[in-house]
């Protein structure tokens, strides 16, 4: 039997007209911005297709970021060279159709975000994620993301724990 979703690079062939996730900006997002974004080589987006039916259940952006290597825990730091920065890889938006919200796509993105990091030559020390509001954030610390001390609302992951934790 075929998977249920197919999780490939956003192209022409996607329809994003009928997407809703409850969120106006993050729909119009999809609609209007994504594509442009990509020619601009700011954002890298990848959807989540339905493979009976081709709708577009889903969507993650993802674009290079680095951290501040003094804002991450001690614990962390203590482990590191003292470089000023640390690489990192920013979940800029992860969108879930309210249609298919509850079954497990999000966390399916947050897997194919870190496979697909995984697989670039670049080495990349962390995930990075500005949550929209306070039940994103309760989403991502369910998967194992921390708070900045200095910034509630921004979580990092390291890749070593989400290699061991999300796939
Ligand atoms: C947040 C969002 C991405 C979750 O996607 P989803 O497909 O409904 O979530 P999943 O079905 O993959 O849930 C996976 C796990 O996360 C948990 N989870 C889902 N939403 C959660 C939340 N808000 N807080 C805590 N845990 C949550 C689920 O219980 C599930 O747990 P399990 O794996 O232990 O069973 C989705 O609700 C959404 O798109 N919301 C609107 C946009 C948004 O806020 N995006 C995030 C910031 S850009």
């Amino acid at each position: 039997m075929s998977a249920p979703f197919r999780l490939q690079p956003l192209s022409e062939e996607h329809d994003r007209g009928s997407f809703a996730c409850g969120q106006e900006a993050l729909d119009r997002y999809i609609r209007t911005q994504a594509t442009q974004d990509i020619r601009r080589r700011i954002a890298a987006c990848f959807v989540a297709v339905e493979s009976a039916t081709g709708q577009l259940a889903a969507y993650y952006t993802i674009a290079a970021a680095s951290i501040p290597t003094p804002d991450l825990p001690a614990e962390i730091t203590k482990r590191l060279p003292r470089y000023p920065t640390l690489p990192a890889v920013r979940i800029g938006r992860l969108v879930v159709d309210l249609r298919f919200q509850g079954r497990g796509l999000g966390g399916a993105l947050l897997a194919d975000a870190v496979r697909r990091v995984l697989l670039a030559p670049p080495a990349v020390f962390a995930l990075l994620v500005d949550a929209k509001d306070d039940q994103a954030v309760t989403f991502y610390q369910h998967h194992g993301f921390q708070a900045f001390a200095s910034q509630p609302r921004t979580l990092f992951l390291s890749l070593a724990t989400a290699e061991k934790t999300l796939l």
